[in-house]
């Protein structure tokens, strides 16, 4: 039944498209033109013979060329502060990021390129599709990253996660852009109403990654989001990641209250770092994140002590830490004083480029068949090994236990940090070289007695 409508929406929206009135009709198309999923389960994976294997991007059967789409500083001439706000995250650096670019590298030797569709397909949509990125050298479009045209060429969700979404630049033969809103007109392109544009599934597309061969989960950041709280209130990704502001969305249009802004915040304030871009909004969510507190804290006396932190994940939407699982790791450093400064008790140091053992990490750990720990190769990973991320609006309680000996002076001073960085100092050398790119700690919150 519900084809059968599709079908019929389609056919309607085609007559229309014919009609002879293309210009000004085109200017807002009909709010069904982003067809919904059915109710099918979702393979979360391509299949062989699918156009892009084993990525699942889809352009409805036509051949895209590099022509159809345009560099985003051509968009910035009116969108001038969504094209700042966008420059300045990580999507637009998708391609050009060092790590990803070497991981990648290693990925398609060990796999003879079988995994090169697949890793492409997310970090250069349109070089993809339009045979515009390679593994070893550099091209414009692929240079975009994750760009304006990507996202705004986007007319349909297919599925949930590995890039299943369908790219149609060009639609009716000319510009057109799927985005939030069914009044938007401009001089330079049409606009059509999407309602995925509104929704986390829009995200989900880039933000699930499944492995294309084995299908383990890798990372689940929308289904994170999918089963916490913030889902069944209604805050999609967009409500944190691109925050409404009052202005106006280009140069030349009106104000409106609640224009999506285009920072895109994140975590990986390193990479950003390494660009000389602006982290201000990302310093500024990292402040949402976090909260520690002590649990049934007693006064520190000569012997045997134990501490409770309850670290809590008030702000993300999804764990904390998300994404990319081989680096990314929090966890806290804590650090037990007497009078005088002298150190009694620490953990969570920073040592030759690791968190020394025993450290109170949240992080996932992958597995490959043996068992064995993966920390770069992601494609030999087949099993999670631990994940002691912090799910949304919950918990996670770490305790230590420690002496002090009667030679300390009190009264002792507890000092706790929690720290985040997207990927150990140590597998950045390895991947880049010594003194390549230095991984910046970021202080999430503290406690202290
Ligand atoms: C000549 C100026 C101009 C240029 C160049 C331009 N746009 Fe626009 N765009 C506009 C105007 C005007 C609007 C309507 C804004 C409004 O109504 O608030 C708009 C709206 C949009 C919207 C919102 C549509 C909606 O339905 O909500 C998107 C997305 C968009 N443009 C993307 C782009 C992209 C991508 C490029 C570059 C490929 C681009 N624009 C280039 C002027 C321009
Ligand atoms: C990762 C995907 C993504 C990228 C990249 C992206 N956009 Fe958007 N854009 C969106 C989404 C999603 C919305 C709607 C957000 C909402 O409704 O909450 C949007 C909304 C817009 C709007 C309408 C804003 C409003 O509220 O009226 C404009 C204009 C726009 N984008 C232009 C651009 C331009 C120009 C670029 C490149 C510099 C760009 N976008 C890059 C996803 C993206
Ligand atoms: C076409 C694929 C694609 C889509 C669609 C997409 N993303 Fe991304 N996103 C990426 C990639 C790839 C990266 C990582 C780039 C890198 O670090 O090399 C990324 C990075 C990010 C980051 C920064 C992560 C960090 O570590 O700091 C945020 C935040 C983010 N995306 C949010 C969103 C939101 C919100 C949406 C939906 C509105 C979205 N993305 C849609 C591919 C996508
Ligand atoms: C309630 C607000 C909120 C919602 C909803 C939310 N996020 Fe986040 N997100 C955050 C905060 C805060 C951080 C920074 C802390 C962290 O790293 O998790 C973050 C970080 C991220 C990162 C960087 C993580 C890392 O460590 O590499 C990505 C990627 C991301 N979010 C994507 C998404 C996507 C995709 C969705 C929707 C499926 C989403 N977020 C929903 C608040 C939110
Ligand atoms: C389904 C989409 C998707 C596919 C496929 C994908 N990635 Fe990503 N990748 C992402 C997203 C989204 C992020 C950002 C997550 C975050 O910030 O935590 C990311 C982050 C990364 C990062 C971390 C970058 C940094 O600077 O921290 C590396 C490295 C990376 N990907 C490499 C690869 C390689 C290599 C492949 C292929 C084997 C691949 N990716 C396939 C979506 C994808």
């Amino acid at each position: 039944m519900e084809k059968l409508l599709m079908v019929f929406i389609l056919c309607l929206l085609c007559f229309h498209a014919l009609g002879d009135d293309i210009a000004t009709n085109l200017a807002r198309l009909p709010t069904n033109l982003v067809i919904q999923q059915d109710n099918h389960i979702d393979p979360l994976i391509a299949l062989p013979g699918e156009p892009y294997y084993p990525s699942r991007i889809s352009t409805n059967g036509k051949q895209l060329n590099g022509s159809m789409f345009e560099d985003p500083k051509k968009c910035a001439s009116c969108h001038e502060d969504i094209y700042k706000q966008w420059s300045n995250s990580a999507m637009s650096l998708s391609w050009k990021d060092p790590i990803y670019k070497a991981i990648l590298k290693r990925s398609s030797v060990a796999t003879n390129g079988k995994t090169d569709n697949f890793c492409i397909g997310c970090h250069s949509p349109i070089g993809v599709t339009t045979g515009n990125a390679f593994i070893n050298t550099n091209t414009p479009i692929a240079d975009r990253g994750v760009d304006c045209d990507t996202c705004h060429s986007i007319s349909n969700i297919h599925g949930i996660g590995n890039a299943a979404f369908t790219l149609s630049p060009m639609m009716f033969g000319r510009k057109l852009v799927f985005a939030n809103r069914d009044d938007a007109v401009s001089p330079v392109h049409d606009t059509a109403y999407s309602e995925v544009h509104t929704k986390s599934e829009l995200c989900a597309s880039c933000h699930n990654v499944t492995h294309p061969f084995n299908k383990l989960a890798i990372e689940r950041t929308y289904d994170e989001w999918r089963d916490s709280l913030y889902n069944s209130q209604g805050i999609e990704c967009q409500d944190c990641h691109m925050p409404k502001v009052k202005g106006r969305s280009s140069n030349i249009s009106k104000e409106r209250e609640d224009i999506a802004s285009h920072t895109f915040a994140g975590a990986n304030t390193t990479l950003l770092n390494h660009f000389n871009k602006d982290t201000t909004s990302n310093y500024a969510l990292f402040k949402t994140a976090a909260k520690m507190e002590f649990v049934d804290l007693q006064t520190l006396r000569l012997g045997m002590n134990t501490i409770t932190i309850r670290v809590h994940n008030v702000g993300a939407g999804h764990k904390l830490p998300t994404g990319f699982p081989e680096g990314r790791e929090m966890w806290v450093y804590f650090l037990v004083q007497d009078s005088t400064n002298r150190t009694i008790y620490e953990s969570g140091k920073v040592e030759h480029g690791h968190t020394k053992e025993g450290t109170k990490s949240f992080k996932a750990v992958l597995g490959d068949k043996n068992g064995d720990v993966v920390e770069v190769n992601v494609w030999e990973a087949d099993r999670i090994l631990s994940d002691t991320r912090i799910l949304p609006k919950s918990y996670t309680d770490v305790t230590y236990m420690f002496e002090i000996m009667g030679n300390a002076t009190p009264p002792f001073r507890i000092q706790a940090k929690l720290n985040y960085w997207p990927f150990p100092q140590h597998i950045v050398d390895e991947l880049l070289g010594k003194n390549k790119m230095k991984v910046d700690i970021v202080e999430m919150a503290t406690l202290s007695n």
